[in-house]
This record gives structure tokens, C-alpha cells and sequence, in this order.
């Protein structure tokens, strides 16, 4: 029987657990488990590296939200996307990644990834001619993209971009952070891997720091799980815990975020402090169109221009009460930050620098007139 999303987000890994009947999933601290002989590890469990109930019960969960057959839950969402990279790609091998993506991303792609010998080339993801232009069919492993991509909340078509990808003999890895699943499930449409940074939307209070693996594929799954283990670099139980806590109220949470931005770019849009506005769900946004054809509603991120420049967009994020000035995204209290000297540093001098009087919001669950009257005084 298919279950609705915000059920599966409550019931999906966590029955009641057996010998007790506790509702919620126990936290399984432990490093490792009693075997009752040799070579008979009780359930399979036998090193909490290589297997954790509570990690368990996470990780069912974010595959039955993501509609892939395995999920994996990681210690950070780099992390996540790292043993992605060593799975798939060897040295030699070419990727193509977002011309707007976290800087964290860019880095890892542009400083690490490549010093080990993986070749990569930035495209505009909201252009599948552009994509199909950066691909090497044959040597090309990965299509990488973020939709919406952060900070510039480009739009990518994921089913268009699948076609490309599958065409050239190359994996559609979707990050999903930005939309969550509640918004947007990539695999429906086409992609082979989901990424998150589940320190996100998924965890939703701004209090642990995890990423996240969906396949679409048994066979892929199966393999990131070896080398999850192999590498090392997984959840531990606590914030595995803390993790499914929050993905029980994600669909609620998104609708909230969703309302909240909305009104918000409603009212940014026009406004004489403020120059172009950057939200999927204005219809003059280029990707507008895309986005309601793949995504529930648009989500709570929001990009804006200062119209006084660099200078003016740096006072306003040193301006707000309620917004907090902070990297991050997600949680349940507002963000606004400044991606040119903060999220997006990394990226400063690459394809990937961002404008210098862009303004980044995240946009929480509080009550909206308090949200508005915050960026009333804020922008001066
Ligand atoms: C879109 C996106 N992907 C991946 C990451 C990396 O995740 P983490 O910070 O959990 O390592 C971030 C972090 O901000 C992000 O915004």
C-alpha cells in the first residue's frame, strides 16, 4: 500500500521498536554489537561504521520520501557528495557541474576532486543545449546539478537534462537541498542520484549537520553503500536521531516556508531599495515555467540585488533584527547572509563568483508581518 508523504515522513524506518514498543526509534550509541557466535552478527549488526539502527531507520526513511530503492545518511552533505564521487568517477574520468552552485561544491569539484585527477567543466544548468555542449560522451561520468541552484536559484529541467545525461552514458545527480523532497522528487524524473545536505530543509532546526545519498538504481545504492562504509564517513546515531525528528514535520514546515516566501517576494518585487528579485515562483523568473512543472510549490529561498550596490547589500544583512545574519539554510528561524564574502567565498575569481550586491534570504516559519517589518527597517 502507497502511503502519502507526510505519513511516510512519520512512519517510513520507524515502527514502534520491537522489545520495548517505543514509538520513536531508540539512539543506538553503541560502536558495536554482541555477536552470538562467531560469523553470526545479531540482525547483521556487528560495527556501527558499517551498520546502526537508528542510521537504519534514517535512512529507510529519506529513500521512501526520495522514492529510491536506498538511501545513505552521511556525516555532512560534502561528505555525502564526496563518497558519491569516489564511487562513481576514477582519475581521468570528466564531470559536468553547475556554473551556480555552493561554493562548497565548487571546491570540492575545483581544489580537491581535481588535484586527484577528475576533470570538470562548469555549464549553465538551466540550459539542456549548454549541458549537452559541456558533455564528453564517453568520458564524461556525472552531470551534476542543483535545481534550484543556490545562491542564484537557477532552474534546472530535470527530466531534459536525464535525456542528456543517459544519452552520453553519464549519471543525473540531483541536489536536492534547496528543494527538499517534499518539493521536488528528482527521481520521478529521471535523475539517478539524489544529494542532500540534510543539515538543511530535512533537519529543519538549525541544530546538526548530515548529508544524504538516494539511488534510483538497487545496484548503484548497493555499491555507495560499500564504500560508505569503506570511506567512512557516516551519520552517527545522535544526529541520525535528531535528523528523523525533523523530517516528521518537513511537509508542514515547507508549506510554511513556501507561504512565508512568498509574500515576501511579492513584496521585495518593486520595491525601490531593491533591484532584480530572484524567486522561482515570480512568474518573470526565466525558470518559472520549469519549476511549476516539476516542483509542488517554489520553496523558501530567496535572492535579491541591493539597488545601492555591494556596500548597500552588505549593511542590509548587518541591518536585520529577526533575520539572522548566518550561513546556513533551512531551519525554522530566517537567515540572511551575504553569499560574495560568505557561503560563496570559496567560488570568489571562478565561473561561479557571485554578484557582489547579492542578498541571500532564507526565509523561516515565523509569523510574516514580524518577517516584513524586519526588511522594512533593514533596507534602509
Ligand atoms: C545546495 C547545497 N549542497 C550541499 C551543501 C553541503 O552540505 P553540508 O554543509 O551539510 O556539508 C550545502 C551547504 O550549504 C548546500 O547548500
Amino acid at each position: 500500500m502507497s502511503h502519502g508523504f507526510d505519513t511516510l515522513a512519520i512512519h517510513a524506518g520507524q515502527d514502534p521498536e520491537a522489545r520495548t514498543g517505543a514509538v520513536i526509534p531508540p539512539i543506538y550509541q553503541t560502536s558495536t554489537y554482541a555477536q552470538d557466535a562467531v560469523g553470526a552478527p545479531r540482525l547483521g549488526y556487528e560495527y556501527s561504521r558499517s551498520g546502526n539502527p537508528t542510521r537504519d531507520a534514517l535512512q529507510e526513511c529519506l529513500a521512501a520520501l526520495e522514492g529510491g530503492p536506498v538511501g545513505l545518511a552521511f556525516a555532512s552533505g560534502l561528505a555525502a557528495e564526496d563518497t558519491l564521487l569516489r564511487t562513481v568517477c576514477k582519475p581521468g574520468d570528466h564531470v559536468v557541474i553547475p556554473d551556480d552552485a555552493y561554493g562548497g561544491t565548487y571546491r570540492l569539484f575545483a581544489r580537491v576532486a581535481e588535484r586527484w585527477g577528475l576533470d570538470y567543466t562548469p555549464a549553465k544548468v538551466s540550459d539542456p543545449d549548454a549541458i549537452r555542449a559541456a558533455v564528453e560522451p564517453g568520458r564524461t561520468r556525472i552531470v551534476w546539478v542543483e535545481t534550484p541552484t543556490n545562491p542564484l536559484l537557477g532552474i534546472a529541467d530535470i527530466a531534459a537534462l536525464a535525456g542528456v545525461a543517459h544519452d552520453a552514458g553519464a549519471l543525473l545527480v540531483v541536489d536536492n537541498t534547496f528543494a527538499s523532497p517534499y518539493l521536488q522528487q528528482p527521481i520521478a524524473h529521471g535523475a539517478d542520484v539524489v544529494v542532500h545536505s540534510t543539515t538543511k530543509y530535512i533537519g529543519g532546526h538549525s541544530d546538526v549537520v548530515g548529508g544524504a545519498l538516494v539511488a534510483a538504481d538497487a545496484a548503484l545504492g548497493e555499491e555507495l553503500r560499500y564504500h560508505q562504509n569503506a570511506m567512512g564517513a557516516i551519520n552517527g546515531p545522535f544526529d541520525a536521531w535528531l535528523t528523523l525528528r525533523g523530517i516528521k514535520t518537513l511537509g508542514v514546515r515547507m508549506d510554511r516556508h513556501c507561504d512565508n516566501a512568498e509574500r515576501i517576494a511579492a513584496y521585495l518585487d518593486g520595491h525601490a531599495k531593491v533591484g532584480q528579485v530572484i524567486y522561482p515562483g515570480l512568474p518573470a523568473h526565466p525558470g518559472h515555467e520549469v519549476a511549476a512543472k516539476q516542483m509542488r510549490r517554489f520553496g523558501g529561498m530567496i535572492s535579491f540585488r541591493a539597488a545601492g550596490g555591494e556596500e548597500h547589500a552588505v549593511e542590509i544583512c548587518n541591518r536585520t533584527k529577526l533575520f539572522i545574519l548566518a550561513e546556513s539554510l533551512g531551519g525554522v528561524e530566517s537567515l540572511i547572509e551575504h553569499p560574495g564574502r560568505m557561503t560563496h567565498a570559496s567560488a570568489a575569481g571562478s565561473p561561479l563568483e557571485v554578484p557582489g550586491d547579492l542578498v541571500r534570504l532564507s526565509v523561516g516559519i515565523e509569523t510574516v508581518d514580524d518577517l516584513l517589518a524586519d526588511l522594512e527597517q533593514a533596507l534602509g
